[in-house]
């Protein structure tokens, strides 16, 4: 028999419920884990063989639990009957109506949700914030949930996720640290520690902070933030650097040895995408815009700008070196997804890029090991000549260029002798990560526009 107090329901089956919910199930073999969302061709999948998203070591992970202590069901409202502790991982996209547009936070999932508990609940519960919300989101879901009539007590708790896409597996094995917010009453303090002493079974003590619920809320904000601040600023010193011959990742690399610097996220390349770092950031201006600080949310926003004008740059850096047309010309991009070790395309510097190329009429030709299927959803209904290749050496096939957009290490493995002789002449390679071999790639003929230092051409 279970406890009853060792069940715990997630709502939101997404990149981040699914992986912690399945790390916890391992770690927890005495707790029961539901993982609830309503979609359901995602639970279909999370309970077949095709799991919904491309994690490595993930497919071993769900496999050791399911069936077992963690189960994936479309019943949400069964889940939050059944379950102890509550945590909501629902999507909160930037809004695309009413006050804040553009900036602010859509909190409807996670308010219909925190109302669908408050409705299902018949016992006290547990509720954690899994999404990233606006700092102060936890005290108005705590009054929604108050509101109740049944003379329940819900006590709601800030639990930030700083996975990364593609290392999820290990990042939830290994965290830097775990993150508590709760409300400074005793409730939220035992609460508090119902929850560390879940995580304390596979992270150490000392790599448990606990806070007060908006430092926890702000603190993934702003660690959002200051990562994408690193990757903006160090592309902006890529622009500078492609007009005076420094070498950006030299620059990186003696830059980084400052120890009070760190080396880093101090990878220039296309841009930074995928689904948090634009929409925290964006978050974070809208607040302080809200808080009359427009100082500050302007200091903020110039990070997002900085990394539109990256993509946009890249872009037209390909458009220039091509004797400024690739009207009609095949361009064949290597990689889709945001960053390597993932089938995401949320957000992704591929799609800005896509769609800029083929306003000017390029011709594109799209392969991606993991991110065939988000691509092709992607540029759906746009207008221009793209061509999906499940095989890199077609996508080339009659190629004046390649653009490298994502840094899967694949990448660096092909055969470029190969590829040289099946491209047009001049051939072109315009190197997004810096992540090929240069100099070789020149001397077999290809002219090589790095990102961020010089370019090698035959012209
Ligand atoms: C989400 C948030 O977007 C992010 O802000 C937060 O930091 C973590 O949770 P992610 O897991 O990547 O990130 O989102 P997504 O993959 O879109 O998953 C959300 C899931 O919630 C979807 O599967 C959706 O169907 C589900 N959902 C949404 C519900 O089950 N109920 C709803 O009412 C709304
Ligand atoms: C990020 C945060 O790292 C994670 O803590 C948070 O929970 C969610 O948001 P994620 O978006 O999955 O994770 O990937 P991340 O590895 O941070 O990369 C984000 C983007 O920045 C990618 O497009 C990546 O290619 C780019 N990037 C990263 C660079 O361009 N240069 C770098 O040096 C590092």
């Amino acid at each position: 028999m279970m406890d009853q107090d060792k069940t715990i329901l997630c709502i939101g089956a997404g990149y981040v419920g699914g992986p912690t919910m399945a790390m916890i199930a391992a770690k927890c073999p005495e707790y029961k884990v539901t993982v609830a969302d309503i979609n359901a061709d995602r639970i279909a999948r999370w309970n077949s063989d095709r799991l919904p998203i491309y994690e490595p070591g993930l497919e071993q992970l769900v496999a050791q639990s399911r069936g077992r202590n963690l189960f994936f069901t479309t019943d949400v409202e069964k889940g939050i009957r059944e379950s102890k502790i509550i945590f909501v991982s629902v999507n909160t996209p930037t809004k695309t109506f009413g006050s804040g547009a553009g900036k602010a936070a859509d909190l409807q999932f996670w308010e219909k949700s925190a109302r669908l508990i408050m409705e299902c609940a018949t016992e006290d519960k547990i509720v954690v914030e899994k999404s990233t919300l606006p700092v102060r989101a936890a005290e108005a879901i705590h009054r929604i949930l108050q509101s109740n009539t049944k003379g329940l007590n819900f006590s709601v708790l800030s639990n930030p996720e700083f996975l990364a896409e593609g290392t999820a597996v290990a990042d939830l094995e290994h965290p830097d640290r775990v993150l508590i917010g709760s409300m400074t009453t005793p409730d939220g303090h035992d609460s508090m520690e119902r929850l560390v002493e879940i995580y304390a079974h596979w992270v150490p003590r000392e790599k448990i902070l606990t806070t007060n619920v908006w430092s926890s809320e702000m603190s993934k904000l702003v660690s959002n933030a200051m990562l994408a601040q690193r990757i903006s600023s160090i592309n902006s010193i890529s622009a500078l650097c492609e007009k005076t011959e420094a070498d950006i990742q030299e620059v990186s690399h003696a830059i980084g040895m400052d120890s009070r610097i760190g080396g880093k996220f101090l990878r220039a390349g296309v841009g930074f995408g995928g689904s948090c770092f634009k929409k925290d950031i964006l978050n974070l201006v809208y607040l302080c815009e809200c808080y009359n600080l427009p100082e500050v949310a302007a200091y903020w926003e110039q990070v997002v700008r900085m990394n539109e004008y990256q993509e946009r740059r890249f872009a037209e850096r390909i458009v220039k070196n091509m004797f400024n047309t690739v009207s009609n010309k095949r361009i064949a991009l290597f990689g889709f997804a945001f960053k390597a070790d993932t089938g995401d395309t949320r957000e992704s510097p591929a799609i800005h890029i896509s769609n800029l190329l083929i306003g000017e009429h390029a011709s594109l030709a799209i392969y991606d090991p993991k991110a065939m299927e988000n691509a092709r959803a992607d540029l759906a209904g746009t207008e221009g000549k793209i061509e999906y290749f499940e095989d890199p050496y077609e996508a080339v096939r009659g190629a004046h260029a390649i653009a490298l957009i994502t840094d899967w290490k694949e990448f660096t493995a092909y055969d470029y002798g190969k590829i040289f002789t099946l491209m047009e002449k001049p051939a072109f390679i315009f190197d997004g990560r810096n992540i090929l071999d240069h100099k070789r790639l020149y001397s077999i003929g290809f002219n090589v526009f790095p990102l961020g230092k010089p370019a090698l051409t035959h012209f």
